[in-house]
């Protein structure tokens, strides 16, 4: 991983306000909403606000990420809700989530390198129970146009770092398919992610 990809984060991360807000992402909160409690882990969660909904529905919950900014302002987060979160800072292969460990893992715009996204995926699918659910929203190839008529509404502007609906059945093949589709969606998540913008969403059964 390169210093300038850490810093990035880090930068994002450093100020008083919350990048992508406080509330849930709308897609995570639906779907793991419909889930059984257990462990869940999210992946690439920054400040927290996925993590800290799951915990307040009773969810044992265990996140990382790479940027210790984003892990500070989580667990501040997580606190002012009397909520504990297991938080791990690192590159996932260096990280010690134990194998077949979760019952549900979620990846809300987990924009992995290209190089290393593979690795993360199949990784993060061995940490997972057998019959546990894989939840992910990320912003689609065809984002790219979204982004160019308005900035505003974020996400990566190499195509690389973008989803397909094929990536995502290799990714995670072998998984049973619950949901996969690309949509239009109206995002309003904090400073970064405002407007319309074009999603993968995925709902996978191990
Ligand atoms: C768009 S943010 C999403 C944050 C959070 N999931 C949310 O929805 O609010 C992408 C996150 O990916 C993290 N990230 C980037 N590369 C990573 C890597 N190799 N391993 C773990 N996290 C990474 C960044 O630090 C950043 O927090």
């Amino acid at each position: 991983m390169s210093d300038a990809w850490l810093k990035r984060w880090d930068n994002r991360y450093k100020s008083h306000e919350f990048a992508y807000g406080i509330e849930p992402n709308e897609y995570f909160k639906e779907q793991v909403q419909k889930l059984n409690l257990g462990t869940i882990l999210l992946g690439a969660e920054g400040e927290g606000r996925n993590a800290v909904y799951a915990a307040k529905l009773g969810w044992s919950t265990s996140a990382f990420d790479i940027s210790i900014e984003g892990k500070n302002k989580a667990l501040k987060l997580a606190d002012e809700n009397s909520l504990v979160i297991d938080y791990q800072i690192g590159q996932l292969p260096d990280l010690n989530f134990q194998d077949e460990y979760f019952d549900a893992i979620a990846l809300i715009y987990a924009h992995f390198p290209p190089s290393i996204r593979l690795v993360y995926h199949k990784l993060l699918c061995k940490k997972l129970k057998k019959g546990g659910t894989v939840i992910l929203e990320a912003f689609s190839k065809n984002h790219i146009a979204y982004k160019n008529r308005n900035p505003a509404v974020g996400g990566p502007s190499d195509i690389d770092f973008l989803f397909s609906m094929n990536n995502v059945r290799a990714d995670f093949s072998g998984f049973e398919i619950l949901e996969l589709v690309e949509k239009e969606v109206e995002l309003r998540e904090g400073q970064f992610h405002n407007g319309t913008g074009s999603v993968i969403r995925f709902v996978g059964k191990k």
